[in-house]
């Protein structure tokens, strides 16, 4: 008897998080939204209950320290993962910092993944293997990372900097791919699409120019569509370390393939998330039954 296929989805209160939580709830697998506003994340779990069985799970990833308390309710919550897609993504316009320092968009679109993936390798695969997907973005390749000056944006800018965090998960996506095999879990990015969601918004006549011409841009379903692909088309079984623009896959730029670059910020992340310790904060009453 197969025991129920769970997903576990970052950012999945709204735009492409929200679309990828519905379709995979609608394909019957139990879903996780991992959610750092309270109450957008019961709207969204009341809503995706129509179509499927779905959990909130508190997770704010703006930092290592609060991505560990998440990891922790994750855990607790799905003991064992069969989907992870690490969706959650800012693109900041102007400089914000945790209190250790690390740039926001550097926190969220890079080491939030990076230390999900390491405290929840426990939980992802089981017997039959298990699928890391990672919602990239083909902007990356006009990031620009300095590893002295990236992880605290003081090389900030309003534009490069999210392609940057993009750039610099991208660089780490072979090293996982490798360190996930052995536990029979995939792991690939993709780029969505261009995309009618809040991303990026800003304020001011820049903001309202943007939200013009967002009109004209896909549906958040358009974006799920190619991430839930990788999440479970049966094809892409045994697929790892590639990177997918919509359903192509597509050789990363050399950029992104600069195994050096890749050491050091892997060893940085390290510095800064201490994978290695236990997430012992797990809140036990972290979980909360949608409906
Ligand atoms: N839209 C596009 O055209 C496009 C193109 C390429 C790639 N992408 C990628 O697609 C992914 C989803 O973006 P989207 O377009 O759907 O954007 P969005 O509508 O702005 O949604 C972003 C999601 O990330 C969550 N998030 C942000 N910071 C967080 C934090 N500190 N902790 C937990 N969750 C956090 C947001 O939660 P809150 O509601 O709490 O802020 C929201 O649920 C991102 O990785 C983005 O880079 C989008």
């Amino acid at each position: 008897m197969p025991t129920q296929r769970t997903a576990v989805v970052t950012g999945a209160n709204r735009g492409i998080g929200l679309a990828v939580a519905r379709e995979l709830a609608t394909r019957g697998l139990t879903v996780f939204l991992v959610v750092r506003d309270a109450e957008a994340g019961l709207r969204a779990a009341r809503d995706l209950s129509a179509f499927g069985d779905v959990h909130l799970v508190p997770g704010d990833l703006s930092s290592p320290t609060t991505t560990r308390l998440a990891a922790g309710r994750i855990a607790h919550a799905c003991p064992k993962i069969d989907v992870l897609v690490h969706n959650a993504g800012v693109w900041p316009s102007r400089l914000e910092r945790d209190d250790r320092g690390i740039e926001r968009a550097f926190a969220v679109n890079h080491l939030a993944p990076f230390l999900l993936n390491h405290l929840l390798e426990d939980a992802l695969g089981g017997e039959v293997g298990g699928r890391v997907v990672q919602v990239s973005a083909g902007l990356y390749v006009k990031g620009r990372v300095d590893v002295e000056r990236t992880a605290r944006g003081d090389d900030f800018h309003a534009i490069r900097t999210y392609a940057t965090t993009k750039l610099c998960n991208l660089l780490l996506l072979e090293r996982f791919a490798r360190r996930l095999e052995r536990r029979r879990v995939t792991i690939n990015a993709v780029h969505p699409g261009v995309i009618r969601t809040n991303l990026g918004d800003r304020p001011g006549a820049l903001g309202v120019v943007l939200r013009g011409v967002k009109r004209l841009w896909k549906a958040p379903e358009a974006g799920a569509r190619p991430v839930v692909r990788l999440a479970l088309d049966p094809a892409l079984a045994g697929v790892t370390g590639r990177y997918f623009d919509l359903d192509e896959e597509t050789p990363l730029a050399p950029l992104a393939r600069d195994e050096a670059l890749a050491a050091r910020l892997w060893e940085q992340a390290e510095g800064l998330c201490a994978p290695a310790r236990e997430a012992h904060h797990a809140g036990s009453d972290a979980s909360q039954r949608s409906g």
